[in-house]
């Protein structure tokens, strides 16, 4: 896909990962739509701001509306709460879910026929490499970006007819508030990982893989759960 002349947007672009992928797309040319729970928080010149909660049905589709000619979509917003799935605090658990896998979900379909409707293009899922590493601690997040793996996967067949292709990009640590509490020299400048998953979309790579940790742990996934 040519990055130069596409038409993206970015969910949760106000910090983060996704503000770094907004940086970049607008440097290799594209025009974006930062999208973001409050928009009056990103303050990137140059995008255009726009509202969106992934979890508010209604507010996809609002968005589905004004940026009909989307060509890219950027499904990076995420939460992470930190909750284990027997321990947990249910309400938590929920919302990884309904975050990671049907956030997701709402935002792809209702940009799918925008994209297959400007003749074809690209979606990233931005998704982890607790993807395939399920610790007790984190149960409810690595769940949900399984289940976020899964559908991207299906969602790749569903729509490679359409025109549309589908990656995912998993990555350990980054260096955002996310992952505040993890020690410097174990996290992945968020910089460098937008720049090499922005080359693989363009590249029309499905599974964008990051860093070594996550293609050992991804490699390692014959040997079954550990
Ligand atoms: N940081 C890591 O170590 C790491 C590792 C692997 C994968 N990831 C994934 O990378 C992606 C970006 O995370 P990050 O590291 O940049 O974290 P971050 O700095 O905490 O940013 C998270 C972003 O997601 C937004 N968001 C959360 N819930 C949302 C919702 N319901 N609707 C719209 N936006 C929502 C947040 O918006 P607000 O500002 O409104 O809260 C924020 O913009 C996530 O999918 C995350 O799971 C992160």
């Amino acid at each position: 896909m040519d990055l130069t002349n596409s038409v993206a947007l970015v969910t949760g672009a106000n910090r983060g990962l996704g503000r770094h992928f907004a940086a970049q797309l607008l440097e290799r040319g594209a025009k974006v739509y930062a999208a973001a729970r409050d928009p009056e928080t990103v303050d990137l010149p140059g995008a255009i701001p726009l509202r969106l909660d992934i979890t508010d049905a209604d507010a996809v589709e609002h968005a589905a509306k004004i940026a009909a000619d989307v060509t890219l979509l950027i499904n990076n917003a995420g939460t992470s709460t930190g909750q284990p799935l027997i321990g947990g605090d249910p309400g938590l658990i929920r919302l990884e879910m309904e975050t990671h896998y049907f956030g997701t979900l709402a935002v792809t379909r209702a940009f799918a026929p925008v994209i297959e409707a400007n003749g074809g293009g690209a979606i990233l899922n931005v998704l982890s490499v607790l993807s395939w590493w399920h610790p007790a601690g984190v149960g409810a997040y690595s769940g949900a970006k399984a289940a976020a793996w899964a559908l991207s996967n299906a969602v790749r067949d569903e729509l490679a007819p359409r025109g549309i292709t589908v990656s995912a990009l998993h990555v350990g640590y980054m260096d955002t508030d996310m992952a505040a509490h993890v020690p410097a020299d174990q996290k992945t400048d968020p910089a460098i990982v937008a720049a090499l998953a922005l080359d693989g979309v363009a590249a029309g790579v499905p599974e964008i893989l990051a860093d070594d940790v996550t293609r050992g742990v991804k490699a390692g996934l014959s040997a079954g759960p550990r």
